[in-house]
């Protein structure tokens, strides 16, 4: 039987599920059904006539803080019927977090699926990440207002690399960090628009020279916008 990739989400905003990615190819992936989602409404777990989710943060300070009691009833939840639950990992969208790459993104998609952990306010209680080992996962160095855009986008990430998901595997080869290097500029028809032309070596059909002028043009990319991925290229090729 076909796997379907499994994802789960714990949320204080279930209704942002799909959002974009009930779009394009993820959501055409979503209606073949090469992954199916399931919102987990943190609300729902909450505690007392208010359903109180969150509370003042210990030691003092601004904010509030989602509850752990309220979060180890949603992660329980996401965890029902799961026979291997270690090729489902948890994962908490945090600044705190390792940053999210490509070759993370290609580990996860591995996996049967994921369970995705929305922070909200000032975030969320550490003894509930303790206590269900949850790793936690950065979209980048700035602070969102929640974590449900970090989810999509590392859903999308995710699940554009799973099988049959995109047609032509080929462009995953070339894509950018696929060798520590950023793609070529590309460019497409008309050949010449507002007199600007397309760079010559493109219209040679020349293939040699074409992969040639691509993979300069990517090495003078990472260089200039990424000198950090560009040391790991250069170390990795034994480049001076
Ligand atoms: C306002 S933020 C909390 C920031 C936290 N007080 C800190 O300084 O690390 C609320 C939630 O947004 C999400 N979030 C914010 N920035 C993020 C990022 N760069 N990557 C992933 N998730 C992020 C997290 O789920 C976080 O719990």
């Amino acid at each position: 039987m076909k796997k379907i990739f499994s994802v789960k989400v714990i949320t204080l905003f279930p209704d942002s599920f799909p959002g974009t990615l009930g779009l394009g190819v993820i959501g055409k992936a979503f209606k073949n059904k090469l992954w199916k989602l399931q919102t987990i409404d943190i609300r729902s777990f909450g505690k007392g006539n208010h359903n109180k989710v969150d509370d003042t943060t210990a030691g003092g300070g601004p904010g509030m803080i989602l509850k752990a009691d309220v979060l180890s009833g949603a992660i329980d939840k996401s965890l029902k019927n799961i026979k291997d639950k270690k090729k489902m990992p948890i994962i908490y969208l945090s600044p705190r977090g390792k940053p999210l790459t490509q070759s993370k993104v290609k580990k996860l998609s591995k996996n049967d699926g994921i369970i995705l952990l929305c922070g909200r306010y000032e975030g969320v209680d550490q003894r509930a990440l303790d206590k269900y080992k949850i790793e936690e996962v950065s979209l980048g160095d700035f602070i969102l207002a929640g974590g449900e855009i970090a989810a999509q986008a590392t859903l999308e990430a995710i699940i554009r690399l799973i099988p049959g998901v995109l047609g032509d595997s080929e462009s995953l080869n070339n894509e950018s960090f696929s060798s520590d290097l950023l793609e070529y500029p590309q460019y497409t028809r008309p050949r010449m628009w507002k007199n600007i032309e397309i760079p010559q070596v493109l219209n040679s059909g020349n293939h040699k020279k074409i992969d040639a002028w691509r993979k300069d043009m990517s090495k003078k990319l990472t260089k200039k916008n990424r000198p950090d991925l560009w040391e790991k290229h250069k170390k990795k090729q034994d480049i001076k």
